[in-house]
């Protein structure tokens, strides 16, 4: 528990999950963050995960030093952070649970009609709950990353409490790299909604921000320009990093041996290139480097008369994502009728600001004078 000017952290690491979201797998664990405000009124921050309740209200309850409790704040309806406001509610009868009214509305559908029956205080932007010293402004924040998501501003100590925003895989007790992760968790729970992130931050733009304390992940407390820069430039798609990167599959290795060979034409003109095999790494770390660079090339194989399934589902992601603004470059393999660049640009076209390198690499089988002199010129194209 750590205590800062009576804000106290109250949160929990997670080493048992396996994918976050059912989906995404977490090597480092997560951390469901939980954090208290002890003034002349107390108020807890969200709460955590079904499997840590018992953890995190003896944090809680080390934390009170015995006193009452007197808010629930309610900024996210997502079960990682909402799942014990009934256990809560239950040990703390006389607590007011406060959240946006869609917050709210939820609770029955989570927790089953009228089984949650403290009081409840529906708040919307711009209200404010003053807790002594400490006063809150609330802002709404939909989709980031469901409808009823709001975040809250402290003005004594200048904190964004930001819900799922700025947040990242991995517990806290493990000690990584920022950015990686919170790209791909960023990428992965929010990515399709650019829109509404880029309006938040003309929001946060407009308040004296000294820290970021997040849902999931540290809290930010220096360069929080570098952070927010990296949500601008993630949230508008614009392109983080010079660079290529190769996404494939390859069934027989023919296909590999193409994209071996154009990383070695690019590196020979001193491209950043990563390579990525989309059957032997998840999805959604190719996902989140698909957004990182500014230049992408697909390869893969014509299979059932389409793409090859890794291949296919990669590609569903991106859209899903509102992948856009990038140069995209196809390599395909096919042993009679060689479809696969076609399906894969029919796929991207619902994608915005896409730049289709028109030379492509067509095999038939494996590599031959024709495909290699191919890989030279789409080499050329990209390093230009
Ligand atoms: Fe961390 Fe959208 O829940």
């Amino acid at each position: 528990m750590i205590s800062n000017n009576d804000v106290y952290y109250i949160g929990v690491n997670d080493h048992q999950i396996d994918l976050f979201e059912g989906q995404y797998p977490v090597q480092s664990g997560m951390s469901y963050n939980s954090y208290l405000i002890a003034d002349e009124k107390t108020a807890v921050f969200d709460t955590v995960d079904i499997h840590f309740t018992t953890q995190w209200l003896n944090n809680l309850s080390s934390a009170l030093c015995g006193r009452k409790l007197d808010y629930l704040i309610i900024h996210h309806m997502e079960p990682d952070h909402s799942a014990s406001v009934k256990a809560l509610a239950e040990k703390y009868p006389e607590v007011t649970l406060v959240g946006s009214a869609k917050a709210l509305s939820m609770l029955d559908n989570f927790f089953g009609a009228n089984v949650i029956n403290c009081a409840k205080k529906a708040v919307k932007e711009g209200d404010k709950l003053s807790l002594g010293k400490h006063e809150l402004s609330f802002i709404a924040a939909p989709m980031i990353h469901w409808p009823e998501v709001m975040m809250s501003y402290e003005s004594t100590e200048k904190i964004l409490f930001s819900a799922d925003a700025f947040g990242k895989f991995g517990a806290l007790d493990v000690k990584e790299e920022w950015t990686d992760e919170a790209r791909r968790y960023y990428i992965g729970i929010v990515g399709k909604y650019g829109a509404q992130v880029q309006s938040l931050l003309k929001k946060a733009a407009a308040l004296e921000i000294k820290s970021i304390y997040p849902l999931h992940g540290p809290i930010l407390e220096e360069n929080l320009a570098e952070y927010i820069k990296k949500y601008d430039i993630w949230s508008s798609y614009s392109v983080e990093s010079e660079g290529t990167l190769i996404a494939y599959t390859s069934i027989y290795g023919n296909t590999k041996k193409a994209v071996e060979l154009l990383t070695e034409k690019l590196t020979e003109k001193g491209e950043k290139v990563t390579v990525r095999d989309l059957a032997r790494t998840d999805k959604s770390f190719v996902i989140a480097e698909a957004f990182k660079y500014g230049k992408i090339v697909f390869a893969t194989t014509t299979y059932n008369a389409e793409i090859f399934p890794f291949m296919s589902e990669f590609i569903e992601g991106l859209v899903e994502r509102n992948f856009k603004n990038r140069t995209v470059a196809f390599i395909e393999n096919g042993s009679w009728v060689p479809i696969a660049a076609k399906i894969m640009k029919e796929k991207l076209s619902v994608c915005k600001d896409l730049n289709f390198i028109p030379q492509e690499v067509k095999i038939l089988s494996s590599l031959n004078e024709s495909s290699i002199c191919q890989i030279e010129e789409l080499a050329n194209v990209l390093s230009k």
